[in-house]
């Protein structure tokens, strides 16, 4: 397939890893004779026609940084056939012939809807939850789960120092991959997940017994969306004397940001190469994603229907090895 001018976007969360996906993504078609046109601010930005012409100096510098230099939005307009169909209308208008986006679960929806409409469309799969069907990581993951890992080394040397148990909040909406990862990657006494169910009984439980074991300190880590918050959590045990005093930590968005590590980078330059070559190939409505060690296409259409599921026997291996 042939084309002349290809767009490229970034939409929802952002995650470590989509810069340097975007460098790949117009020096790879500009080096096979195509025009690329940078849309700002997601589907939202398509639709008001917000977009410039990138050259390849224009995407010097941006490898090492966090974030995405194209800025990026959530749009609810876009859900509505009447604000995809002005997406239509803007595309056409600028002559754009296929459209790369990149972003996370909801994005690919907006993209496999995009396809829909007869527009050539390849996707990315950007997201620090891991929660995307079809790839075994998405651009940021690996990052995240390294700034959660320090911050929480970090607060395993105060815990110690004081005696005290620490609940560390990460982000992943409703999965639970980061917090079971870290749990597993920092030897956490206990991991809360939303894919598992623990009574705040069996936490204090699990903490006390950590103290009469003779433990300096006890991690908690706590991923967004299980059943309690770091607040009740931290009220439990504290109104329990658990013999940690227990103090809560609430990472926030601080893991979304920050340099691509090596293995980001790496991933990000794979999958915008990659996108490229399956639009040439006269591929759409797929997205790349990595299986073992291969960048493959999946078709959107299976990516939507289903979410990627942490792998439980994790879980299993951090609850034996927190003795
Ligand atoms: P993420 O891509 O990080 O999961 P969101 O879930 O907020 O973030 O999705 C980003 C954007 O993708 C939404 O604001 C919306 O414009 C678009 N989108 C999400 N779901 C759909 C859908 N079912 N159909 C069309 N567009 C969608
Ligand atoms: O999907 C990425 C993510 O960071 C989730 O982990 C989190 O639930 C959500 O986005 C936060 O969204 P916002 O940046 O809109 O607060």
């Amino acid at each position: 397939m042939k084309y002349r001018t290809i767009g490229v976007l970034t939409s929802g969360g952002d995650a470590p890893g989509i810069n340097p996906c975007i460098r790949a993504v117009v020096r790879m078609a500009i080096s096979q004779g195509m025009e690329v046109i940078g849309i700002q601010e997601g589907f939202d930005g398509l639709i008001r026609g917000e977009m410039e012409s990138l050259r390849a100096r224009d995407v010097g510098g941006i490898l090492q940084r966090g974030g995405t230099f194209l800025r990026t939005a959530r749009c609810p307009e876009f859900l509505e056939r009447k604000g995809q169909r002005q997406a239509l209308r803007e595309l056409n208008e600028a002559g754009i012939e296929g459209l790369i986006v990149i972003g996370g679960d909801g994005s690919m929806k907006g993209a496999h809807a995009l396809a829909g409409w007869g527009v050539p469309v390849v996707g990315v799969p950007a997201s620090i939850d891991n929660d995307i069907w079809g790839t075994d990581m998405s651009l940021g993951v690996d990052t995240a789960l390294n700034t959660i890992m320090e911050a929480v080394d970090k607060l395993r040397d105060t815990a110690s120092s004081h005696q005290r148990a620490f609940l560390v909040e990460t982000m992943g909406r409703r999965c639970g991959y980061l917090a079971l990862l870290v749990g597993v990657v920092c030897g956490a006494e206990v991991i809360l997940i939303p894919e598992v169910e623990m009574p705040l009984e069996q936490v204090g439980d699990a903490v006390e017994d950590a103290y009469a074991r003779g433990k300096t300190h006890a991690i908690i880590i706590v991923g967004e969306g299980a059943k309690f918050s770091v607040k009740e959590v931290e009220d439990h045990l504290n109104t329990r004397e658990v013999g940690f005093e227990t103090r809560g930590t609430i990472l926030g968005h601080v893991p979304r940001g920050g340099s691509p590590s090596a293995f980001d980078r790496m991933l990000a330059t794979r999958m915008g190469v990659e996108a490229v070559e399956a639009l040439l190939k006269g591929t759409s409505d797929v997205m790349v994603g990595l299986q073992g060690r291969e960048i493959v296409t999946i078709p959107l259409e299976q990516v939507v229907a289903q979410s990627r599921e942490p792998n439980l026997e994790f879980y299993e291996m951090a609850k034996i090895l927190a003795r």
